[in-house]
């Protein structure tokens, strides 16, 4: 292949010392290795979209709030496992403010980064009710859920959404439901990877249904505030994020202080359940725990022996930034908005260049610019594609690995510099020519 970025034989000789028979089937650190490897070798630095690090600096706020934590006293001392008062009331005004839902301090549990929150709530409500073991993904999705539910050995079921978008979503997800099994429904909006985002039509058909059916639903908001189409940024004023929690009350929510905040890196999640499902009674909990409330399960039976809580400096910190946020002297989306900026220049690159976008459409919207986009070209698969850009120093992951029906690949706007779209629009050029 003539006019490669990189030598074709020296990518194809590091691929197979990392031992990746198919490039598209790695794992997110797997591809972010494989890169670091490349990069190394050839001395040419990548456009890199294959990891979806926030890129920007952790919220100040919460810096000086952990310091002064951590010098008073808090690292020598056992945080409780339901989380700090400070924290949880905070959690609770952030959820009205910005949801519009009411909760009490006490369903709002800290949890080690959103990931521990959803292992923990997975464990917890496969076990909830007799015969209904089963996770339905509405997908696609985050592959290191599907992880989770391997190493505990809890069965899931999939089906990729962008097929039974509107109405059609009410009739696909009776077929699963209405099997019996299904204890559980997940998802995060925005969506990673597609970004598409639920209209409030199809919010209320997943609500309904878990009424309907019974099951709870999961909904993993990691990307809170990034559907950039409406500004949900001020506390108490609509518009407010989109919630399945306005049509069940079945509802348990994460929400990731990792991209919001670019918090990433002090791995506190939140999790967020409904005051009904809290108090909840399973009888069927007495199988495996000592309990049988499904809040007092989730906080003594699950989190407790998981890691026994959350790290105490950190969330003091999230307290400190979540008052700024509720009180109004923190705009947290206004911080967040460059990558809306980054995605629209990004995209106009790649469908200068004759690729396409693989999920474009929000029922007749056009999706949000934000944190991720996915492209397809021509009739490449997604594996294929990605093996070939990364010849010319472009990562990103294949949608293969996330449980889309669809051929192509996720690409994260956070990790490149604005400085480098120029880059990105060349190396894009130089693919083009080869591949016309
Ligand atoms: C959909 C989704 N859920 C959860 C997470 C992880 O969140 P946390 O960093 O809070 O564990 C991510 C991170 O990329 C994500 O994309």
């Amino acid at each position: 292949m003539a006019n490669t970025v990189i030598p074709k034989e020296l990518v194809d000789k590091i691929v197979s010392e990392n031992h990746l028979s198919n490039v598209g089937r790695a794992s997110i650190r797997e591809v972010k290795k494989l890169i670091n490897d490349i990069e190394a070798a050839s001395g040419t630095r990548f456009i890199r979209m294959e990891m979806g690090i926030p890129g920007l600096p952790a919220c100040q706020i919460g810096i000086e709030a952990e310091i002064k934590a951590l010098q008073s006293g808090v690292a020598s001392i056992y945080p409780d496992v339901y989380g700090i008062p400070e924290l949880k009331t905070e959690i609770a005004r952030f959820v009205k403010n910005f949801l519009n839902i009411s909760v009490r301090p006490t369903s709002c549990l800290p949890t080690v980064g959103s990931m521990q929150g959803s292992f923990a709530a997975f464990l917890t409500i496969s076990r909830a009710q007799a015969g209904k073991n089963t996770t339905l993904f509405i997908d696609p999705g985050f592959a290191v859920h599907r992880q989770q539910h391997a190493v505990m050995q809890i069965p899931y079921e999939s089906f990729d959404v962008y097929n039974y978008r509107g109405e059609k979503l009410r009739e696909k997800l009776e077929e699963y439901l209405s099997k019996g099994n299904i204890s559980s429904i997940f998802y995060s909006n925005p969506n990673n990877p597609s970004w598409i985002c639920f209209t409030e039509n199809e919010l209320k058909i997943i609500g309904d249904l878990a009424n309907k059916y019974n099951v709870v639903v999961m909904e993993d908001l990691a990307y809170f505030g990034m559907d950039f189409r409406k500004d949900i940024s001020k506390p108490g004023v609509p518009p407010f994020q989109a919630t399945v929690a306005n049509y069940t009350d079945n509802y348990l929510l994460f929400i990731s202080s990792s991209k919001a905040f670019s918090y990433a890196g002090q791995r506190l999640g939140m999790m967020v359940i409904s005051d009904k499902l809290f108090d909840t009674e399973f009888p069927n909990f007495k199988n495996y725990y000592a309990s049988t409330g499904f809040g007092h399960t989730m906080i003594y039976g699950t989190l407790y022996p998981l890691s026994s809580g959350t790290a105490h400096s950190p969330q003091y910190g999230l307290a400190a930034i979540l008052k700024a946020v509720n009180d109004g002297k923190y705009n947290f989306v206004d911080e967040i908005k460059i990558y809306a900026e980054k995605a629209r220049r990004m995209k106009e690159m790649f469908l200068n260049n004759g690729f396409h976008l693989v999920y474009d459409k929000d029922e007749d919207e056009n999706l949000a610019d934000g944190f991720y986009f996915t492209v397809g070209y021509d009739k490449m698969s997604g594996d294929e594609l990605l093996k070939e850009l990364l010849y010319f120093g472009i990562s990103a992951i294949s949608l293969g690995i996330t449980g889309s029906s669809r051929q192509g690949l996720r690409a994260c706007v956070s990790l490149v510099p604005m400085e480098d779209l120029p880059e990105l629009k060349t190396r894009l050029e130089a693919f083009r020519a080869c591949h016309q």
